[in-house]
């Protein structure tokens, strides 16, 4: 079997429970032991919660709104993902950390009771961005049609049953928000909504700016709330993944960038699904003081 073949729906397996590709978990003892460094950034999500649009945001700050210096390569080329593990000689989210000089800015998808301790240690800087359920399971179910490195998703009817039950990589969203919201007030972690980015991208960039303990001028602040409007990155090609070939991710069939608005669950759950959903949700979710907007 070619390397391509590996790659491409690639096998599942459990890490403490919960699932992860086979990749990860054949290699859990080495990403455990990663070493952060104590001016390392870490951009943490459930995936599809906005992880691109924040890492945007976060090097257009980092790079004082320099445009140019901002296209210099490709998200995952500028921000390695920590626990992602191809079969060699892929380069892994590792072996790309590791060789990259202070300060980095590194992302990933692990829920907090499995962050690699060393940046709990390091006291690293974490933001943290956090999408309601019902979006982010819309955004997951078209990425899985389309990304080739993630398990298929199956039918829409499956797929919810998946989400809900945590059977999806990285596990449940439930565990995760929730999980990452207990730490928040213990750690250096600024946690974000993906509908308040939405809301209003100013005001949420100054909040990160303020995080981040960068000052910038109003202009090259307006400059980056226009640069990482969805329309703007839709159309950025180092950011909007097309530079992966059709074999990875087939845009053809649902593009990564796809509609960037919250609320959207409306045009897939009928009223049914919607409900048991809910009500689900509402026993997942019972005792916790973390409240998502599901529209704006
Ligand atoms: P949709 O599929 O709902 O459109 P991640 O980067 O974590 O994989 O998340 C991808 C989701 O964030 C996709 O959601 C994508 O369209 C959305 N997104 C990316 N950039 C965005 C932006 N600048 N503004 C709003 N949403 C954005």
């Amino acid at each position: 079997e070619n390397m391509e073949g590996k790659c491409l729906r690639p096998e599942t397996k459990d890490v403490n429970g919960v699932l992860m590709t086979k990749f990860i978990s054949d290699n859990w003892d080495t990403i455990w032991s990663f070493q952060a460094r104590p001016d390392d950034l870490l951009i943490a999500t459930y995936a599809k919660a906005g992880t691109t649009w924040m890492q945007e945001i976060v090097d257009m700050i980092q790079n004082g709104g320099d445009l140019l210096q901002c296209q210099r390569a490709n998200t995952y080329d500028r921000h390695p993902f920590i626990e992602w593990m191809l079969p060699p000689p892929l380069k892994s989210g590792l072996d790309l950390a590791n060789t990259m000089p202070s300060p980095r800015t590194l992302k990933t998808h692990l829920p907090a009771q499995m962050l690699p301790p060393s940046f709990w240690k390091e006291n690293c800087k974490i933001i943290y961005v956090a999408r309601n359920a019902k979006d982010c399971l819309v955004s997951y179910f078209h990425f899985s049609r389309m990304n080739k490195m993630v398990p298929d998703p199956g039918t829409w009817e499956e797929y919810i049953e998946a989400f809900k039950a945590g059977q999806v990589l990285w596990g449940s969203w439930y565990d995760h928000v929730q999980g990452w919201w207990d730490r928040k007030n213990r750690h250096r972690i600024l946690y974000v909504f993906y509908e308040d980015l939405k809301e209003d991208p100013k005001r949420e960039i100054q909040k990160i700016l303020q995080f981040l303990e960068k000052d910038i001028t109003e202009e090259v602040l307006n400059k980056i709330v226009y640069h990482t409007s969805f329309d703007v990155m839709k159309h950025n090609p180092m950011a909007n993944y097309t530079t992966l070939p059709a074999s990875i991710m087939d845009h053809s069939i649902s593009p990564f960038m796809r509609k960037g608005m919250p609320g959207d669950w409306k045009n897939h759950f009928t009223v049914a699904q919607s409900e048991a959903f809910d009500k689900d949700y509402q026993r997942k979710m019972a005792g916790s003081t973390l409240t998502f907007r599901t529209e704006i």
